[in-house]
């Protein structure tokens, strides 16, 4: 597809460390580490928004809507995807709604996910689902409707911007969609000030709720600030 195409998206350009650890040439800094990378997303993300007692509690039929920003190779959503199965009612839903300005190729992220033999089912589910990577909001289903992946492609603000005006009614919630967990995982702050900004701060306090948490692996003063 041509540059000049309102679809085109350019892919994430990797350099490949230890085997199976990509590291993303545009950013100097790498997806995830090798072994602790699922313990760390587990316990920065899953553990740090308590996702484990909140889904225990979740009514029949509930939705539950995480919003992240970087999706990177999918190890955040696996990892959720799991827990969400082994805790929620069979009958919730949970909404993952992720932004990415660089999606890896399904060639990439196959390898990506080969590193972690414990998420191999549902690594082969996304892959079979992995859609054309062109700009705009794709729409993935699992689990017979239980689990939606909203890969949102395209900047990340612009895409929560253009979230936050859609009225799709599974989430709406006062005309705009209620986040309950956040994952901020858009690489180190200082590598990547395009994300990390007062534009996303503001956007997220408007798509938040009074029980909304969110966790990320930055300790950056401007990102607590923000
Ligand atoms: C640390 S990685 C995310 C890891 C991911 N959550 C996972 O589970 O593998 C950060 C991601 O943020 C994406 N990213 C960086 N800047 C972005 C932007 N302005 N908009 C959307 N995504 C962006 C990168 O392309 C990269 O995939």
């Amino acid at each position: 597809m041509s540059e000049k195409s309102p679809y085109y998206l350019q892919t994430a350009r990797l350099n490949w460390q230890q085997d199976n650890v990509p590291e993303a040439k545009d950013f100097g800094d790498i997806y995830f580490l090798l072994q602790q990378g699922l313990e760390e997303s587990r316990y920065v993300f899953l553990q740090h928004n308590q996702l484990q007692q909140r889904w225990q509690q979740l009514e029949p039929f509930e939705h539950f809507s995480i919003g992240e920003t970087g999706f990177g190779t999918g190890l955040n959503f696996l990892a959720a995807w799991q827990l969400w199965q082994k805790t929620a009612d069979q009958t919730a839903q949970l909404h993952f709604i992720s932004v990415e300005k660089h999606p890896l190729t399904y060639t990439d992220l196959e390898r990506s996910l080969s590193a972690w033999p414990e998420l191999a089912d549902y690594a082969k589910q996304l892959l079979a689902q992995y859609p054309t990577l062109t700009a705009g909001h794709h729409l993935l289903k699992f689990d017979h409707g239980r689990i939606s992946l909203h890969l949102l492609l395209g900047d990340g603000i612009e895409s929560i911007e253009q979230l936050r005006s859609n009225d799709h009614p599974q989430w709406q919630t006062q005309n705009h969609p209620t986040i309950d967990a956040w994952f901020l995982d858009g690489f180190s702050p200082s590598k990547n000030p395009d994300l990390w900004n007062d534009r996303l701060y503001a956007l997220m306090a408007d798509l938040s709720g009074p029980t909304t948490t969110l966790a990320t692996f930055t300790a950056v003063g401007s990102v607590r600030r923000g």
